[in-house]
């Protein structure tokens, strides 16, 4: 029998490629969808997810759908956030639902915390009030309560990732400026396998919220307890761990 299709969108980008990369290994039925083309997978899906036929086109017969693409953040509201964030999310929830998927993994933000990090030292945990930076992690507020709006009515699995630092191609220096920001770091190979166990392993609830971020140096920023249990995943990586010593190194 041939694998379930995953379906990725985001798939060209930094996590996106990361995800792919650990999907395709482990032997996945994978399908990209983004505006560019996508490298390393047999189907990539050129679109935007401002097209809802677009959208609806990548979902078919996907068993799971991880939703990556988005403005990765913040950025002006009107012409990035809402059609990359808030339309486009609103055309992938309805593609995953009508292609009768099972899961779905939302890429969500450890900033959707950002006030209480920088004023708490506890390790923060999922179930705790939300303080989102700004209007991309308000943005990201709304995805969860969506996608849990979504796992009620319509019965599917629906894991909302609060992710890490998992630096695009530029930013390696400003995390190896900031001590807080090594905690947060998230390596492209613990995503990878973050998101296979998010698609894949076998949960009992409907929907939860989880942390996903490497192993901390100094102090465990979010509590990655809920993720472990839930998914039975955790973090093998740290600071800068799969990350090229020229991309933090200062020059
Ligand atoms: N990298 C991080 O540190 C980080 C942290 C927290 C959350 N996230 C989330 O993870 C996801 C992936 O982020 P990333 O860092 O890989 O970003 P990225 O910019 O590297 O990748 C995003 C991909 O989505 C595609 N995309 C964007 N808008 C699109 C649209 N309208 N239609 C089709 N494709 C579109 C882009 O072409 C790009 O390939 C995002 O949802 C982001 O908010 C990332």
């Amino acid at each position: 029998m041939s694998p379930a299709l995953i379906l990725v969108t985001g798939s060209a980008g930094r996590v996106g490629q990361a995800v792919v990369k650990e999907l395709v290994a482990r032997g996945e039925r994978v399908r990209g969808l983004d505006r560019v083309p996508t490298p390393g997978v047999a189907e990539s899906h050129v679109g935007n997810l401002t097209d809802a036929d677009a959208v609806r086109r990548a979902a078919e017969g996907a068993r799971a759908v991880i939703h990556l693409a988005a403005t990765p953040d913040d950025a002006d509201f009107m012409s990035e956030i809402l059609p990359n964030n808030i339309i486009g999310l609103h055309h992938v929830l309805e593609a995953t639902r009508l292609a009768g998927a099972k899961r779905l993994v939302l890429a969500s933000t450890g900033q959707v915390n950002w006030w209480q990090r920088e004023r708490t030292e506890h390790a923060i945990r999922p179930d705790e009030l939300p303080t989102p930076r700004y209007w991309y992690a308000a943005a990201k507020v709304f995805a969860e309560g969506i996608g849990q709006g979504y796992s009620e009515t319509h019965g599917l699995t629906v894991i909302a990732a609060r992710l890490g630092w998992c630096p695009r191609s530029g930013q390696e220096r400003e995390v190896a400026a900031l001590d807080w920001a090594k905690d947060l770091y998230l390596s492209p190979g613990d995503a990878g396998r973050f998101f296979h166990a998010a698609a894949t392993a076998p949960v009992k609830v409907r929907f939860a919220v989880v942390y996903a971020t490497s192993r901390h140096i100094l102090l465990p920023r979010f509590d990655l307890g809920p993720t472990r249990q839930l998914l039975g995943w955790s973090p093998q990586d740290q600071w800068p761990d799969g990350l090229p010593p020229e991309s933090y190194q200062s020059a």
